[in-house]
């Protein structure tokens, strides 16, 4: 018997990527996005031989339905994929709270809100995997990426608990934390409504976020970081966590746990940020 997944976030980016990979490894998808309420999204080609339905991970309502609609279609749920995402990007003087709200709501919380969707089928079922994306920055944090950083730290802390609560019940977590890969929608890369050109940080968030939006456009390969999603589901045993990235990212997060504190913050930032004008 085919086993089933539930993936969030598959309309796009990594989302996308892994749902792919899993429907060729031989997975039933069921993969939820908010687009996938058009009937256009049933044309798009690259989501064939999947089920998808509607799902906004901020909205309860939504995702009882979408529990509902996915085990009509598949009593089970033996995997569950979050990567449902977005960020807002801005200084930590200038992001509204409303703006963190925001990106908490959907990053954090739409993971809470769908593991206690999945959690009690798993329970029962005795089994049941959760893999959660995480990011590079879960580890660390960079200048204008705060609000991301933020969630996804929560995210990591969250899930050690989650997954010592659910050993005895043969539930396994595990935390993706990619770095930079291409594919990314810059619908879901939004810029702080106080980021104006009048901001004291305007020379420095422009030249960090050009950075960001560089490194990212020249990212690793979704496809692949896909396929090794689907690889980690296959094992008996899945790491606690699996970070996919490219040799200098690995370095930094290495860094970051080695050098002191100040060191490692004046390299991130003169990486960064090169010739500040002072205002
Ligand atoms: N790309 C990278 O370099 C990178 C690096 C590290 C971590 N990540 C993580 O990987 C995941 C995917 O990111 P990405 O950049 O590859 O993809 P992306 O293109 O940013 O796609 C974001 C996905 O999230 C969905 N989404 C956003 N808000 C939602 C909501 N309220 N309810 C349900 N779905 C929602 C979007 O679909 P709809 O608009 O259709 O709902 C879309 O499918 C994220 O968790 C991100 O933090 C990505």
């Amino acid at each position: 018997m085919r086993k089933t997944v539930w993936v969030t976030g598959a309309s796009s980016g990594l989302g996308l990527h892994t749902a792919m990979a899993l429907r060729d490894a031989g997975w039933q998808v069921i993969a939820g996005a908010r687009s996938f309420a058009s009937e256009d999204a049933g044309k798009r080609p690259e989501l064939a031989g999947m089920q998808l339905l509607p799902l906004d991970v901020t909205d309860p309502e939504s995702i009882t339905a979408f529990r509902k609609a996915a085990l009509s279609v598949s009593g089970r749920v033996d995997a569950l994929v979050q990567c449902a995402g977005m960020l807002v990007l801005g200084s930590c003087e200038e992001t509204r709270p409303e703006e963190f709200l925001r990106v908490m709501n959907t990053n954090f919380l739409g993971m809470v809100r769908m593991n206690q969707e999945a959690l009690p089928l798993m329970r029962k079922q005795r089994a049941g995997r959760i893999i959660m994306f995480s990011s590079i920055n879960g580890l660390l944090g960079i200048p204008f990426q705060n609000a991301y950083t933020a969630s996804k730290h929560a995210i990591e802390g969250y899930a050690e608990g989650l997954q010592m609560e659910k050993v005895p019940y043969g539930i396994q977590v595990t935390l993706i934390e990619p770095g930079d890969h291409r594919s990314g929608s810059d619908r879901y890369r939004l810029h702080g409504e106080g980021m104006s050109d009048g901001s004291p940080y305007a020379d420095a968030y422009r030249q960090a976020t050009e950075k960001i939006h560089h490194d990212e456009s020249h990212g690793s390969d979704p496809d692949r970081l896909g396929r090794k999603v689907a690889r980690l589901l296959d094992r008996r045993r899945m790491p606690f966590r699996k970070r996919i990235a490219s040799p200098d990212q690995h370095l930094a997060v290495w860094l970051h746990t080695c050098l002191p504190d100040r060191l490692n913050q004046r390299i991130l930032r003169s990486y960064y940020i090169k010739n500040e004008k002072k205002t």
